[in-house]
């Protein structure tokens, strides 16, 4: 049934668990009743966790499910979702508490209040205005972790524009296909960035990208390096500086529809082409927030929170932006990478804001296992109180070691699953509840319903394993894929039409509990560092290098990065193979697929082959080319339309490399 992981096997014989200590329980967010109440009447429960929010006009119907798969909630109810996050929380007097604790990789700061921050957010929002921007418009943002990339986000939700953030690795044609995807109006980027203690260009990329790109009419540069000679489009370009700089700090924000688009977020599907997920507003702030109050315990005024992704990715969104925010956060936001200028950076970083909560993802987790835990004993951990984790499975040893040289076996773990479709977390467990388990996400939250099928859409049994579904519509649900209905009824709803039911595209199993096991992606989705990229990305990418006649590529499993790519290529007829076999050859491919995508999507490794192992209807057998990259006993070779090809790879591997 599914294929997974042979890394992923010992999460099936883990069985250790951890109760919640009496202390954090008593004052936990999350109580054990929560999930009775949610089941009684789940769209009562969402209304009251809609609450959290200010809203300027209440909804007269919960959610509206009549046009399924396509959600509404909160029918009729109005909000602004940037006042939700920022000025609400001045004027209920806290305007002093800082909002955002930034650290620049050279060891620069500043503190942001959430007064100024509102200023600022204002600010932006009126030169956005002065620009022509108005609800609805897209403007693509392309900044690393700097204040201005919050200040932007909420700037576009304040005037109800909806915002497209591309990820900063992404390529200039990954950048342009999402810029005209989306039909920008506005790309917002920076001058350049520090990577690994240097500063690197990012504006010339941009233009790169943009060139000829006829939606955009303006490109705001926000200054962060301060290179001397930064390109510049007269006409198009301007500095975020001088635009926002000359606005008034005053802005009226205007309530939206509840369903109002917030912003787009594009992730890998199993075609080449992103998808642009759409995100709207009040159901998904609602999750937002409730998650993060109810997963990371975490208590306003009181906590120091850190989540350490990028706002690149939907973690950043929810859980950096939105759900924080809209709960009066104190968070740490850090440019940089995790080892500039040394190993300790993260838990210096802790020890300096004395952060309580702590989110990142398993592929970091291993690195600092591999770097020692000699590094996080130096510092002063004792203020974390909650560890998170998400983009992956996690597997036992590596959320043991977090439990104990970060967590100091005191912290609770919560491994969070969810997608950027998903809006918010869905599967965790909660602090003080649950009785942890290394490697398990548990049970799906409160108001939230998940299933584990068989291919026919039953529910597998305890012990079972199959797919992972969603079978009840929850708040902070994608809407749909931007300018592509079918596609969005295709790809997550026609798995199990009959049923309902939304397709996650994971493996899952229940163990003798009934908790959940994620154990990956079923689909040619790869899992790199918790990045979500297309097999079929890659294969497009290696066949539009001039030597490649076609490109098979897998995810294997990496100790690691939890997959990295492997990619098998066939040759031009027309290529002498010495010449495109050795290894500055292989190098050139593997930067081409950089160049293409992005460094993220770099094959780790490339190996020319003279056939592929495919089925008699023409599809490429991945499993049989896994079994090669992980250099595994070959699996059943029955379907292959030629049976020998299997033979003829490795021979010829042995042989030639
Ligand atoms: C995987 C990231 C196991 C999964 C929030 C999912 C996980 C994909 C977990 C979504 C977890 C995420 N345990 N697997 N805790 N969290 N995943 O859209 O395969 O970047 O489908 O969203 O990551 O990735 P995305």
């Amino acid at each position: 049934m599914t294929e997974q992981s042979p890394a992923l096997d010992n999460l099936l014989t883990e069985s250790r668990t951890f109760p919640p200590s009496e202390a954090f329980a008593a004052k936990a967010n999350a109580t054990a009743d929560s999930y009775a109440e949610a089941n009684e009447d789940r769209e009562a429960f969402w209304a009251r966790q809609a609450e959290r929010l200010h809203w300027d006009t209440k909804w007269s119907q919960v959610l509206d499910w009549s046009d399924a798969p396509f959600a509404k909630w909160f029918v009729g109810g109005k909000l602004n979702v940037a006042y939700n996050c920022v000025d609400r929380h001045v004027e209920a007097g806290h305007g002093d508490q800082v909002a955002i604790h930034w650290v620049g990789e050279p060891g620069d700061t500043r503190d942001i209040t959430y007064a100024e921050l509102q200023r600022e957010v204002s600010r932006a929002a009126n030169g956005l205005i002065s620009l022509g921007v108005t609800a609805r418009d897209r403007v693509a943002i392309q900044l690393q972790m700097i204040p201005e990339a919050i200040i932007a986000m909420l700037a576009c939700a304040r005037i109800g524009a909806m915002h497209s953030v591309v990820f900063g690795g992404f390529s200039p044609s990954a950048l342009r296909q999402r810029v005209d995807d989306a039909q920008a109006k506005i790309v917002i980027t920076s001058d350049g960035q520090y990577r690994r203690g240097k500063a690197a260009p990012m504006k010339a990329n941009v233009d790169e990208a943009l060139a000829g790109a006829e939606s955009v009419e303006k490109v705001l540069v926000v200054r962060r390096t301060g290179e001397d000679d930064v390109p510049w489009n007269n006409g198009r370009d301007l500095w975020w500086h001088e635009l926002v700089e000359a606005q008034s700090d005053q802005h009226t924000p205007e309530a939206f529809d509840s369903e109002h688009p917030l912003y787009i977020l594009y992730t890998s599907g199993t075609t080449g082409k992103p998808k642009g997920i759409l995100h709207t507003s009040g159901g998904y702030l609602t999750q937002a927030a409730y998650t993060h109050h109810a997963v990371f315990d975490h208590k306003p005024g009181e906590d120091v929170y850190w989540c350490t992704a990028d706002i690149g990715w939907v973690t950043g969104h929810s859980y950096i932006v939105y759900g924080p925010l809209a709960n009066r956060v104190t968070q740490v936001v850090y440019e940089g990478t995790p080892n500039t200028p040394h190993e300790g950076r993260h838990w210096e970083i802790i020890q300096t804001y004395k952060v309580s909560l702590y989110y990142t993802a398993p592929t970091l987790i291993r690195t600092f296992m591999k770097w020692g835990a000699d590094i996080p004993a130096k510092y002063d951990l004792s203020s974390l109180r909650v560890l998170g984790s998400v983009g992956e499975p996690i597997n036992p040893e590596a959320w043991m070691w977090y439990r104990e040289h970060i967590g100091g076996n005191r912290c609770p773990i919560v491994d969070t699953w969810w997608q950027t479709e998903t809006g918010s977390i869905m599967i965790s467990p909660l602090p003080g509840v649950t009785h942890t388990k290394p490697g398990s996400a548990q049970r799906p939250l409160p108001g939230i319903s998940a299933k584990v099928v068989d291919d026919a859409g039953n529910e597998v049994g305890k012990g079972g394993g199959g797919y992972l579904v969603l079978d009840k519509p929850w708040p902070g649900m994608l809407r749909g894929i931007w300018g592509d209905d079918e596609r969005y009824r295709e790809t997550y709803w026609s798995r199990f039409s009959e049923q309902g039911y939304y397709f996650a595209g994971d493996g899952a199993k229940y163990d003798a509990d009934g908790d959940v096991w994620l154990l990956g992606r079923v689909d040619d989705v790869m899992n790199v560092s918790g990045h979500r990229i297309s097999t079929t990305e890659v294969e497009s990418a290696l066949v539009s290098h001039p030597t490649v006649a076609e490109a098979a590529v897998v995810g294997a499993t990496d100790p690691t990065t939890g997959q990295g790519i492997v990619a098998f290529v066939i040759l031009r007829g027309d290529v002498a193979e010495d010449q495109a076999r050795g290894d500055a050859a292989i190098q050139e491919l593997r930067n081409h697929v950089s160049k293409e995508i992005g460094p993220i999507a770099k094959p780790r490794q490339i190996m020319v082959v003279p056939e592929l192992p495919k089925t008699r209807s023409g599809k490429i057998m991945r499993r049989l080319l896994r079994d090669v990259a992980e250099n595994r006993e070959i699996g059943d070779v029955t379907t292959l339309a030629d049976s020998s090809v299997m033979d003829l790879i490795s021979s010829g591997l042995k042989s030639g490399s």
